[in-house]
């Protein structure tokens, strides 16, 4: 993610959640936060091709913590944010990333299904975390093994049976 990309990424972000970061809260990721990493997915291979997706994190000594994430409306259910999170843990575990965290709302069973795919589990709550609703936030964890980062085979996505910064959920 560049400054370039911000319109279309706010323009994501304010359709995908109730309380979207704001161009600041990007800039300060993208230009002061020295462990922050931003990525957008685009439509085409193309450098100027419209963005579809974003994925934001710090990476802090071996721990990973996904800040953001999102697809854009019309793109979604295509594989893009499965794309994004595997690319992006697999990036981050050759660095030596052995573990990755996000927070997500109880209620966001798509989010979640993907998560679990690639081996986040609820470790616990975060009471109160999301100051609009006061709902707490679902803390999950995964290990980012020396097989690499990639949906498992066991998870539910395959059985079909998943801003004050950060924000996930
Ligand atoms: C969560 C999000 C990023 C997923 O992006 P996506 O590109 O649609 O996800 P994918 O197409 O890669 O889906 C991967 C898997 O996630 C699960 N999933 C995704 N969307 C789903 C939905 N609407 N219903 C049920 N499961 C869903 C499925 O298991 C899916 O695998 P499948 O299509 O093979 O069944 C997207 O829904 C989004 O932007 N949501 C709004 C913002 C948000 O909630 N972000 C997460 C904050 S924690």
């Amino acid at each position: 993610m560049g400054v370039d990309d911000l319109d279309q990424v706010l323009a994501i972000e304010r359709v995908s959640f109730p309380h979207p970061w704001s161009r600041q809260a990007f800039l300060y990721e993208l230009r002061e936060n020295r462990v922050a990493r931003l990525w957008v997915a685009r439509a085409t291979d193309e450098p100027a091709a419209p963005v579809v997706g974003y994925l934001c994190l710090w990476f802090i000594a071996d721990e990973v913590h996904v800040t953001n994430f999102a697809v854009h409306p019309a793109y979604r259910r295509r594989g893009i944010g499965r794309q994004l999170m595997g690319t992006l843990l697999e990036l981050c575990r050759q660095e030596g990333a052995t573990r990755a965290a996000l927070e997500v709302r109880p209620n966001n069973h798509e989010a979640r299904r993907l998560y679990e795919a690639f081996g986040f589990r609820q470790v616990g709550l975060r009471k109160g975390y999301y100051f609009d609703t006061g709902e707490d936030a679902v803390l999950m964890e995964a290990r980012l093994g020396p097989e690499g980062s990639r949906p498992s085979d066991d998870a539910p996505v395959r059985s079909r049976g998943a801003a004050g910064n950060p924000r996930p959920g």
